[in-house]
């Protein structure tokens, strides 16, 4: 299995034939308890032996807070498409941020975020921990030069990196900003959720922890919402599922086994997304009524070249500036017809967005404000043209 390439893996890790029925996919175990052998003894000896599956059927469960056979064969496949040791499956994003910050940070520590980060990212450092005395310091991340400051100024515990990000598409250069980590300290944990695994893999890169939301591209049909982390290092994991247990934030089995269905399709979904997206960024880039467009695979884009040297593709997304201000921009999300105006991104169907009033409002008088007039769009798989046609009508 350690041998197989992305799209083997996204298929059968973790996925083995149930060693009870058969069935080819891990079936949905919608189940809270399960009987145990003895008084403090768990179940397993039925499927253990040579014909036992991998290590999660022989282990025996006792409570699915704490393991169940779906949501261990997702993080099984999570593990091994991020090449990292441990997985957990949680039921947000969000709820897979709070326990990685948690199980690293106490009272007292510094923490750098992303200058242009996700809304909920901000506002959990801003609104939830700063009230236990986490104290965070919003940084460039494109700039290794002004991360390398303020890891020397505030010595920070964790240093927090999206990339890209969202919304700007700004690109970190995660193996330098691992060094920087590594020199003074910290922990360097990279959200990998605009990306996908299948288009970076931040722990071969030097990160060491990987955030995802995959309600995003890995659930991929804007039909469920979860999260994960993904670690390199045994004792970290064991710290994230001794926290993610006694909070109880864990992923259900449903939403755990469509996000599994999902994973199966992500490369050709991303190949698919990184196709359409280009010639979107390459439309609006030669458009009147857009002022600047920010697409890590366009040449002009100031992170380009590490984009190019740290990922396989460039994504499905775009975020543009209309020339015409806010009010343009807001319009303008109105009146596409294949967009849909929505929040969310890394589904099959395309979605536009206001940042500044949807996605991005908690950041408000912020300095992580986002333009006004500035349009996210998530870009789909419907055919190509059909998408130029719409923006353009849309555009005017
Ligand atoms: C980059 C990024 N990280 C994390 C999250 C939070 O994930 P969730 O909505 O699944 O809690 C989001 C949500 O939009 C996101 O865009």
């Amino acid at each position: 299995m350690a041998t197989d390439e992305f799209e083997t893996l996204a298929i059968h890790a973790g996925q083995e034939p149930d060693p009870l029925t058969g069935a080819v996919v891990p079936p949905i175990y919608q189940v809270s308890t399960y009987a145990q052998d003895g008084v403090g003894g768990l179940r397993g000896g039925r499927l253990s032996g040579a014909s036992a599956g991998p290590g999660r059927w022989i282990e025996g469960y006792e409570y699915s807070r704490t393991a169940n056979p779906t949501r261990g064969a997702l993080e099984e496949c999570l593990a091994a498409l991020e090449g990292g040791t441990r997985a957990l499956a949680f039921a947000s994003g969000m709820a897979a941020e709070d326990c990685l910050a948690r199980a690293v940070c106490r009272p007292g520590d510094h923490v750098l975020i992303p200058q242009d980060a996700y809304g909920g990212t901000y506002r959990l450092f801003d609104k939830v921990l700063a009230g236990w005395g986490v104290t965070y310091h919003p940084v460039p991340v494109a700039d290794s030069a002004a991360v390398r400051a303020a890891a020397t100024a505030f010595s920070p515990r964790l240093i927090w990196v999206e990339t890209p990000t969202n919304p700007l598409l700004s690109i970190a250069d995660i193996a330098a900003l691992a060094e920087i980590a590594h020199g003074s300290g910290a922990l360097l944990a990279v959200d990998n959720t605009f990306a996908s695994p299948y288009l970076q893999q931040p722990l071969a890169l030097g990160a060491d922890a990987v955030v995802h939301s995959t309600t995003k591209y890995l659930g991929g049909h804007s039909d469920v919402i979860g999260g994960a982390l993904v670690v390199g290092d045994g004792e970290l994991g064991e710290r994230l599922a001794f926290l993610q247990n006694a909070t109880g934030s864990a992923a259900g089995p449903f939403d755990a086994w469509l996000t599994l269905r999902g994973i199966k399709t992500l490369a050709v979904r991303m190949d698919k997304h990184s196709q359409n997206a280009a010639a979107v960024a390459l439309m609006l880039a030669s458009h009147p009524a857009v002022a600047r467009v920010y697409y890590p695979g366009l040449p002009g884009h100031p992170g380009h070249e590490i984009a190019a040297k740290q990922m396989r593709g460039f994504g499905g997304m775009v975020s543009f500036r209309h020339a015409g201000g806010e009010e343009a921009a807001v319009a303008m999300c109105g009146r596409t017809r294949l967009f849909t105006l929505g929040e969310s991104l890394g589904g099959v169907e395309s979605l536009i967005e206001h940042p500044a009033r949807m996605t991005h409002a908690s950041v408000a008088g912020s300095p992580l404000e986002v333009p006004a007039d500035l349009v996210r769009l998530s870009v789909g798989l419907e055919n190509t043209g059909d998408l130029l046609d719409d923006l353009r009508a849309a555009l005017g």
